[in-house]
């Protein structure tokens, strides 16, 4: 039988927080911080796009070659008539060279927030492939869902991924509580394949959050159009500077926008004064050591069955497995 077409299930919330009481709580308080996850509108995902092709920023580039040279280990580990089940699949590119490796695949279930996005992403993947169900879920995967029943049998493993190391824009809190919902998502007897990025040298990592031809500082600076596109905001945003830096001993980026002088800015109705100099806290992107992050996925439950690096040990994908 051919499956050229996706299924479609929608599990969107029905209410989400919104971007102008993040924006209002983050601006009020002491220090100032915007949720990462709001950098994403559709001029910041685009950014975000080029990032991932720019000389500077490994992590994209590091992450497919690895999961290209090991695909067949992979497909090993998965074994055959695996439902494949991607948080945040994008435009579900990483997954394909997989999917052409993978024995009598039963399921591929891309989730994403944006249905659109998901659902064009979808298709291709099922014209790509047509012998492979495609069941796209739009999902915020960060937040409590459940899958469609229809996607609960017929399987003989299931198998979470996670590309990207966007577990790294979490704080290990956050990063445990998430990969605990992944494991109750996909049940006691799955898998879970996932990318983290490794600590390495200060400069390599500052090079790559601070990139010569400016999109980073364009991508967080994004979220400050955002309030004024959005929320009515008059900020002048000339008036503040993207402040990227690798902090070693807590092993992770700290991403700010920085005010040259003191404004008040207004936005949602409402004003906040910046003094010179403040911070608006935009991001953490977490580096870890093989060793740190097994730590981490143990303590959600999980238990490392194999992981890969590249030959430079820039970046690392790791197999888990949910612990007896
Ligand atoms: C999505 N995430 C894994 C990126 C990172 O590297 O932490 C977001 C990013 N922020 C600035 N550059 C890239």
């Amino acid at each position: 039988m051919r499956h050229a077409t996706a299924k479609f299930y929608d599990r969107a919330p029905a209410v989400v927080e919104s971007f102008e009481q993040a924006v209002i709580s983050g601006l009020s308080a002491s220090p100032k911080s915007i949720p990462c996850r709001y950098l994403y509108d559709a001029a910041g995902s685009t950014l975000f796009d080029k990032i991932c092709e720019l000389p500077e920023y490994y992590p994209t580039r590091t992450e497919t070659r690895i999961l290209d040279d090991n695909a067949a280990e992979i497909a090993a580990l998965i074994g055959p008539r695996a439902q494949i089940v991607e948080l945040g699949s994008g435009s579900s590119d990483k997954i394909r060279v997989l999917l052409e490796l993978l024995v009598s695949p039963k399921t591929y279930v891309p989730i994403d927030i944006s249905a659109e996005h998901l659902q064009s992403a979808a298709e291709t993947v099922a014209r790509a492939h047509p012998s492979i169900p495609v069941a796209a879920v739009c999902a915020d995967y960060t937040s409590n869902f459940d899958l469609p029943q229809v996607l609960e049998d017929g399987y003989d493993k299931r198998v979470a991924f996670f590309p990207g190391s966007t577990i790294g824009n979490m704080t290990n809190s956050e990063a445990v509580a998430f990969l605990e919902r992944v494991r109750h998502l996909c049940g006691p007897r799955s898998d879970l394949l996932i990318g983290a990025d490794l600590q390495k040298e200060p400069s390599l990592l500052n090079a790559a959050y601070n990139d010569s031809q400016g999109i980073t500082a364009e991508f967080t600076l994004n979220v400050l159009h955002r309030i004024n596109r959005e929320l009515d905001g008059d900020i002048d945003v000339s008036r503040f500077v993207h402040d990227a830096g690798y902090v070693p001993e807590r092993g992770r980026m700290e991403i700010f926008l920085r005010s040259e002088v003191d404004q008040l800015i207004h936005a949602a109705g409402r004003g906040f004064r910046v003094r010179s100099g403040e911070r608006i806290h935009i991001e953490y992107s977490y580096k870890y050591t093989i060793d740190g992050f097994r730590d981490l996925v143990a303590s959600a439950g999980y238990t490392p069955v194999h992981y890969w690096v590249d030959a430079q040990q820039l970046f690392s994908v790791h197999y888990l497995r949910v612990a007896a």
